[in-house]
């Protein structure tokens, strides 16, 4: 641990005020995010100190990069899960993922391999480039099939930020959005945060999630919700966030 990290643990630690994190990259070893128990755990341990206690895995699957399934996470999650019960961390974890809509995804739903979260939610992630030419369908395809759709940090989309209109229209039509408390930072850049805020302000945060990659995106966050900005505005987005209904 650094001199920051010295530092940092010597402050009260603001809690969240939802005990479920939906959206984090904390399974070592399957993506980008995690690449060891270790880092696991220290990311865990964080989560525990913002008031997490029931933590959704949602490792990225991606066409190439990340074809994972649910053999490839189950030996890492078996792992962590002994690891959580040895640290005697007071944490519950559960196996989902984050789906990047594309060809392998088409593929897994089609086989009914996906793995949803409890209550039959389903992380899913647009492309960065431009919306999915058959969105529209493809989530009324997921509905049908009994799946809760939620978009994974719609804010992030920078091809929506002039089109608004269209958040409205995907949330009509049943989709949920997830917003990540990295983007209020300013962390993805000024139009991700503004966006943001417009969720904020139209009531259209359904859930909150870390989408934590690194111990340094814990940080960032334990900051934040130490910050003036958040005392206002975590008690308004609160009135719509629904993590904690996920676990029931
Ligand atoms: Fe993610």
């Amino acid at each position: 641990m650094g001199l920051f990290g010295i530092f940092r643990s010597k402050r009260e630690q603001v809690k969240l005020f939802y005990n479920t994190d939906i959206h984090c990259h904390i399974l070592p070893g399957v993506d980008h995010g995690s690449q060891s128990i270790e880092q696991s755990l220290e990311m865990l341990r964080a989560e525990q100190e913002m008031g997490i206690s029931n933590v959704i895995l949602t490792s990225h699957v991606t066409a190439v990069t990340f074809e994972n399934t649910r053999e490839s996470l189950m030996d890492a999650f078996l792992k962590l899960k002994d690891a959580v019960a040895d640290e005697g961390l007071d944490i519950n974890l559960y196996l989902s993922a984050e789906y990047r809509m594309d060809e392998y995804f088409d593929k897994e739903f089609a086989a009914d391999h996906l793995i949803p979260m409890p209550g039959n939610h389903i992380l899913l992630e647009n492309s960065f480039q431009q919306e999915l030419m058959n969105l529209d369908e493809l989530l009324f395809d997921m509905q049908v099939k009994g799946y809760r759709t939620i978009l994974a940090h719609p804010e992030r989309y920078t091809y929506y930020s002039r089109r608004r209109k269209r958040y409205e229209q995907l949330h009509n039509a049943g989709a949920r959005f997830q917003i990540n408390i990295l983007s209020f930072t300013g962390y993805f850049g000024e139009e991700a945060r503004d966006s943001a805020l417009w969720f904020a302000r139209n009531g259209m945060i359904d859930y909150l999630g870390s989408d934590m990659h690194n111990i340094k995106h814990a940080h960032i966050i334990m900051d934040y919700i130490n910050s003036k900005e958040w005392r206002k505005l975590g008690p308004e987005i609160a009135q719509t966030v629904k993590n904690d209904m996920i676990i029931v």
